[in-house]
């Protein structure tokens, strides 16, 4: 049985860790935020396991103009179970939630090799690949709701 449902901030590491951040210490997986009463995370569970997450924080880029902007971070699916549908279930979840507290734009930095995924849910580029550091290449991606 599939269920997305909040949870607490510390539940998501069991699913950042060995996916955003393998081998890496464990505080690596705390982001800023994460504990303000603003800040959501959700987790999708497989039975009673949480195998995927993601993570809604109230945080306006300079970027777009819109005032009530969220911004998607720590979107993951352990490894065994992407590529199922799971990862769409979340970010649906996600947006659900925007709409609720009426956000009309959702933003992120999208890993390189996720963009595809994020593009086949209707997110758009905004400017060109950008390095940060120790993770990688990123594009910021948004969505207007
Ligand atoms: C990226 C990620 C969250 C996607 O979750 P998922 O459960 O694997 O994705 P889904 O199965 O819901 O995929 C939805 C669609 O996107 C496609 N897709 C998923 N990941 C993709 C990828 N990395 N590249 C290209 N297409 C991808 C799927 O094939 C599917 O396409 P379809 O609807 O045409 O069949 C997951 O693979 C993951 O955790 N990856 C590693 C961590 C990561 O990159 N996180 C994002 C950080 S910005």
């Amino acid at each position: 049985m599939i269920q997305i449902k909040p949870v607490p901030a510390k539940f998501t590491h069991v699913v950042r860790h060995p996916v955003l951040r393998p081998g890496k210490p464990i505080d690596t997986c705390i982001f800023e935020g994460d504990d303000l009463s603003s800040t959501k995370h959700f987790g999708l569970y497989f039975n009673e396991d949480l195998i995927g997450v993601i993570s809604v924080f109230e945080n306006k880029s300079s970027i777009f103009n819109h005032p009530n902007q969220l911004q998607i971070r720590g979107m993951a699916v352990l490894e065994k179970f992407q590529g199922k549908g799971y990862g769409r279930l979340l970010v649906n979840e996600v947006e659900n939630y925007a709409k609720k507290v009426k956000s009309n734009l959702i933003w992120f930095n999208a890993r390189e090799n996720a963009a595809k995924f994020y593009k086949i849910l209707g997110y758009e580029i905004y400017g060109s690949l950008f390095d940060i550091a120790g993770i990688g290449l990123h594009y910021v991606m948004y969505k207007q709701i």
